[in-house]
């Protein structure tokens, strides 16, 4: 049912942007496209026809995790990616794809050692140090040639046939957008239901790092249709990197903003953590209307009284039950004509 959930989320977007607040928007409709062009954010589009390219093999100045260096952070990002496309993995699988991806980076001079990650200017004294760019980075045709190298890796090679050559080869690019803008928008349209999952693992990822780029910045990272990204048919890794993202965000200055049209597909995935997660760690909530099913779910997942439930089944298109800890306010969405026209 529509009933305003993007449409607010738009507004929202609008005002955060006049007030400067850095926003990141995951997209699985292209519904944000004109609002993006109109408030002259970066539009990354992915999909066999794009021409917008995220390296997932990127290691950026931002993606170093608190007690690990950057080629351990990215080894352990990259396990995760890699489990999409080649499935569970034991310990020995593992082993050797970790190893792979060592020689991946020694090629390109990076190794455990951070200060490799930085360019050495030969000849000059170089003031600060300069961090290596995505030109520097490798590309997944390269990690493809040295999985063929070796025969315990070579049916790994072969399910990376697609993403090299075929029809996922949007993934075997070096980083072509502008990452530097105050909203971006990741369209993951045309990736479909079957490879949606790598497309959010690359953006939350990259996401994340910018998340964590400046912690005086006031930022926001939106989900709209959640419950793809959470649900049923998505991925438990993805679900798990979306989670700690959930979780944690706040530490970072930033807030995260989950959209979802279908509340069971939600508290489905393994048994609802995600969607409790979500839920229990999101400081505001807003009802748009439910139906009879859906606020059932949602009164077994959090506590309702007879009254709310009411009120969530009678709200009419831009009407939203807001609850803020303990307080519970109507909302009515009322915008002017000029945002109106800016947004749709
Ligand atoms: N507060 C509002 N004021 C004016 N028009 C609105 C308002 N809310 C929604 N609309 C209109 O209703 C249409 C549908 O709303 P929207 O796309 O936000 O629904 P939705 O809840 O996201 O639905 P879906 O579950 O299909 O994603 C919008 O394109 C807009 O024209
Ligand atoms: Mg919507």
């Amino acid at each position: 049912m529509a009933l305003g959930k993007s449409f607010f989320t738009k507004i929202l977007i609008l005002r955060s942007h006049l007030l400067g607040l850095e926003q990141y928007v995951i997209d699985p409709e292209r519904e944000y496209q004109k609002l993006c062009k109109q408030l002259k954010g970066t539009y990354i589009q992915i999909g066999p026809n794009s021409n917008t390219y995220i390296n997932i093999f990127d290691i950026r100045e931002e993606s170093l995790e608190e007690g690990k260096g950057y080629l351990a952070t990215k080894i352990s990002k990259l396990i995760g990616f890699f489990k999409l496309i080649f499935g569970e993995l034991d310990e020995e699988k593992k082993a050797l794809l970790e190893e792979k991806i060592i020689e991946l980076y020694e090629g390109k001079g990076i190794n455990f050692d951070d200060s490799s990650l930085y360019k050495k200017e030969e000849g000059t004294i170089t003031i600060k140090p300069v961090f290596k760019e995505s030109k520097d980075m490798p590309v997944l045709e390269e990690f493809y040639e040295i999985l063929g190298k070796d025969k315990k890796t070579k049916q790994m090679q072969i399910k990376l046939i697609p993403f090299v050559k075929g029809s996922l080869n949007f993934f075997n690019n070096t980083t072509n957008v502008v990452l530097d803008n105050s909203l971006i928008v990741a369209d993951v349209y045309d990736l479909g239901e079957e490879n949606l999952a790598y497309g959010m693992y690359l953006f939350t990822e990259f996401f994340w790092d910018k998340i964590k780029t400046n912690r005086n910045k006031q930022k926001v990272i939106y989900l709209d249709e959640a419950w793809r990204l959470i649900g049923v048919t998505s991925n438990k890794e993805v679900a798990s990197f979306l989670y700690k993202i959930f979780k944690t965000i706040r530490k970072y200055g930033g807030s995260g903003v989950a959209i979802t049209q279908d509340i069971s597909d939600v508290f489905s995935l393994e048994n609802g953590i995600y969607g409790k997660c979500l839920l229990n760690n999101s400081s505001i909530k807003m009802f748009f209307a439910l139906e009879e099913e859906n606020i059932k779910i949602l009164s077994e997942n959090t506590s309702l009284t007879e009254k709310e439930k009411m009120e969530i089944k009678s709200l009419r298109k831009g009407e939203a039950l807001l609850f803020a800890g303990d307080e519970h306010v109507l909302l009515k969405i009322e915008t002017a004509n000029f945002e109106r026209e800016i947004i749709e």
